[in-house]
């Protein structure tokens, strides 16, 4: 996709200090329990997402991706009691000892999120209208007629053209990709100042993923709008990134720009999912080049390097130590023989 995602002015990077930090993930471990004991879905992430930039968070299904954005909304501690570690601070402020309550606020104003199934976000009890409507609420007031016609014209930024029908419907009466493009105008109606999108666009036609995509670039750009975008498009993360971190088996194995991890990606399994990336124009091949084998259940993680299964680089070394992540060049990196130092040791 993203051929008519307009080009993207990139930030300067240069120049930022830690007040332009809006979110800071260190050392997340995220583990829940099971009857066969605890399992391990994220381990030592740490990432970062500064003021009005756009991190994407890729890798293959199963990665972990979900689990860290719902961590971060404070949903897999809450909703599914899972026992989570490390420090998730908003704005200076520690997430991880909040108070439920607070959380609960938090969300919705500071913190957004779209999540992969619409359906299970929106209430089925209540109208489209009732619910973005309260989504509008939390940032001004305005008169019924003129929330109204608000209302109509978020839908329209999503693509939906018959705001009015849309409005008076509930969601069971909407399809999966409407109901999307719902979640996704409700989200933005709210201008949190962190959106954290996972999948948003997965359920929709090219055209609209690509308006949507504008969408919140456009918010980014005019008012500052953060966003961890959770994607598999490789695609998309090349077009609106600021900063790409790579998931793999629930860790962070690499944290840099997209113009290092595009051109020159450090860790094996970047360059695999590169690899595999469908050409924007010409036919499309049925079957793209993927590395073998496939992500491994949290219930059987390899020892050592939790992808030496299936690296070609894979040494004695990986298969008995995990690697820690170090700074290679401008980008972090988990890897014994990263690609960019490659015959440099
Ligand atoms: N509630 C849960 N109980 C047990 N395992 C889970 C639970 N939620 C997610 N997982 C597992 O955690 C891993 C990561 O899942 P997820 O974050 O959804 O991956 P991604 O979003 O990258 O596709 C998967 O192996 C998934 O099966
Ligand atoms: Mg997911």
């Amino acid at each position: 996709m993203s051929t008519d995602v307009t080009t993207m002015e990139k930030r300067v990077t240069a120049g930022q200090t830690d007040a332009d930090r809006l979110l800071r993930i260190e050392d997340l471990g995220v583990t829940v329990q099971k009857q066969a004991g605890p399992l391990s879905l994220v381990r030592d992430a740490s990432f970062e997402v500064r003021e009005g930039e756009i991190v994407c968070l890729v890798g293959e299904s199963g990665s972990g991706k979900s689990v860290t954005a719902r961590t971060i909304m404070g949903l897999t501690q809450l909703d599914d009691a899972m026992d989570v570690t490390g420090r998730i601070e908003l704005a200076g402020e520690e997430l991880t000892d909040l108070s439920a309550e607070r959380v609960r606020r938090l969300r919705g104003r500071e913190l957004t999120m779209v999540f992969q199934e619409p359906l299970s976000s929106l209430d089925p009890v209540y109208s489209i209208e009732f619910q973005l409507r309260e989504a509008l609420r939390r940032r001004e007031r305005l008169t019924r007629r003129a929330e109204h016609e608000r209302l109509v014209e978020a839908l329209a930024e999503v693509g939906v053209h018959d705001g009015p029908r849309v409005l008076g419907s509930y969601p069971h009466q909407l399809s999966g990709g409407m109901c999307q493009r719902v979640m996704i105008a409700m989200a933005l109606l709210a201008r949190p100042r962190l959106l954290i999108a996972d999948e948003p666009t997965t359920a929709l036609d090219v055209t609209v993923q690509a308006q949507i995509l504008n969408l919140i670039d456009r918010l980014r750009r005019e008012e500052g709008m953060a966003v961890l975008l959770v994607t598999h498009d490789l695609g998309v993360a090349a077009d609106l990134a600021d900063r790409v971190v790579v998931m793999y088996a629930g860790q962070v194995v690499e944290d840099a720009a997209p113009k290092d991890i595009f051109a020159r990606p450090s860790h094996p399994y970047t360059a695999g999912l590169l690899a595999s990336i469908p050409p924007l124009t010409g036919e499309r091949p049925t079957r793209l080049p993927a590395i073998r084998g496939s992500v491994p259940d949290p219930s059987a993680l390899p020892t050592g390097c939790a992808f030496h299964p299936r690296c070609a680089f894979a040494t004695e070394r990986c298969a008995n130590e995990a690697p820690p992540a170090r700074d290679v060049g401008g980008s972090r990196v988990a890897c014994w023989n990263p690609m960019t130092t490659k015959g440099a040791a």
